[in-house]
């Protein structure tokens, strides 16, 4: 229990420091969170949460420990909380290097945490005290949290149902809002709205669940159809899921049920796509205080070792990606001002990075958008804010300070 002891609010700065010469309720307007060092006399609270239901569990898990190895500790304090993969909001240790990858095997958040209990945002935007429960235990209040940084990928982290969450307690937090993240996470939806606002994607088809369901036949014959008019190789994906799980790369109508059965394994709703041959190319967009601005583009080559830029290429052997991107002028222009639309056309926050192909056209078509890329400081989202003049400590106090900046509720 020894780092519950120095959460306890009794103790907390807050209360502790506030005397004649401090203003009594320095949260008496609870809308407005401002930058703490100037208005309120003590530091903001930042609660990393990470780990999750999702499969990127583990990487979550490894970025957050950059994250907190980052956070500027003069500036913020820091309540690092780990959702299990069932779900549990755990009270996890501030203790990064428990969170590394060790024998190519991911970290999980059980590894991290001493405690049996559950952490609750209470969902009152009243009252932003975190809560420990226990059974058997009396309540321990944490201490308020000013801003969340949600470091999950996936499926309840990136797709707007926590966003959901933070907004119903009023607490701000780093990257996209609930339609933004939503739209992030859906591979269709993302094309539709990319599409409505003028951006080019790639051909594709959505094997829905209730059809899969009422007449499979029918739906081969759709994807077939797709097929005939596009060629072979497919790409088959679960419609939401990240980190290229569950994708398989068809190559003729024989491995189609198959690659179908995977992608349902994580997502009742599956995209199928046509392969675009040309270059990847990725760009991060970052909001300043003046709008969203997007990095020098990195290029992610031809992985030969996997079968296409697979998981473990992303995470564990870290694919090397070219930055910036051997590209002409004029294609850098393109690409960052493509980006900042598909930032834009989401109505994203914070940051996003949007994921290309540049056909051998030379046109751009967008694949998609990853509202919490992935955060390593290997990663490339990183890298090439890195690249632009903004290293990975500025980049977590950047996101950080967009958050605080800009509270809940519509906006
Ligand atoms: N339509 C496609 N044509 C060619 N390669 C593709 C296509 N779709 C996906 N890929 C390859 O598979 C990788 C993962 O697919 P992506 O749609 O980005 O899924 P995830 O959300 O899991 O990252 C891409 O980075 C790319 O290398
Ligand atoms: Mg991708």
């Amino acid at each position: 229990m020894s780092n519950l002891a120095s959460h306890d609010s009794s103790q907390s700065p807050d209360r502790r420091e506030s005397g004649p010469d401090r203003p009594a309720d320095p949260y008496a307007d609870r809308r407005v969170v401002g930058h703490a060092s100037e208005n309120y006399p003590r530091k903001p609270r930042v609660a990393v949460v990470f780990g999750g239901r999702s499969s990127e569990h583990g990487v979550s898990v490894v970025t957050a420990a950059s994250v907190l190895s980052a956070i500027d500790r003069d500036k913020y304090d820091v309540l690092p909380i780990g959702i299990t993969t069932e779900g549990r909001w755990a009270l996890t240790a501030d203790d990064p290097e428990r969170m590394a990858i060790a024998d190519r095997r991911m970290p999980t958040v059980e590894q991290v945490t001493d405690h049996e209990g559950a952490v609750m945002l209470p969902v009152d935007p009243a009252n932003r005290e975190v809560v420990y429960t226990e059974a058997g235990a009396v309540p321990k209040a944490l201490g308020e949290v000013d801003v969340v940084f949600p470091m999950l990928h996936g499926p309840y982290g990136e797709d707007g149902t926590l966003q959901g969450l933070l907004e119903l307690s009023g607490v701000p937090y780093v990257g996209a809002g609930v339609l933004a993240s939503a739209v992030g996470m859906d591979k269709e939806y993302m094309k539709r709205v990319f599409t409505s606002f003028g951006l080019a994607v790639g051909p594709y088809t959505v094997i829905r669940p209730r059809a899969w369901e009422r007449d499979s036949e029918a739906v081969r014959r759709e994807v077939t159809d797709f097929a005939a008019e596009h060629g072979w190789p497919l790409f088959v994906k679960p419609a939401r899921a990240g980190s290229s799980f569950g994708i398989t790369k068809v190559d003729g109508p024989e491995g189609l049920d198959a690659a179908i059965t995977e992608a349902r394994r994580h997502d009742p709703k599956v995209i199928v796509e046509a392969l675009l041959r040309g270059r990847e190319i990725e760009c991060g967009v970052l909001e300043f205080e003046d709008g969203p601005r997007a990095s020098v583009p990195a290029e992610i080559p031809p992985v030969t070792s996997h079968a296409f830029y697979d998981f473990e290429a992303k995470y564990i052997d870290s694919a090397e990606g070219i930055v910036p991107a051997p590209l002409t002028e004029e294609q850098t222009a393109e690409v960052r001002r493509l980006a900042v639309e598909a930032f834009e056309a989401a109505s994203c926050e914070g940051l996003v990075r949007a994921d290309f192909f540049l056909l051998d056209s030379g046109e751009f078509v967008i694949n998609e958008i990853n509202t919490m890329p992935g955060f390593t400081p290997i990663s490339m989202y990183p890298r090439m804010w890195r690249e632009t003049g903004v290293d990975y400590r500025q980049l977590v106090d950047l996101l950080i300070q967009a958050a605080l900046r800009r509270s809940t509720g519509l906006r």
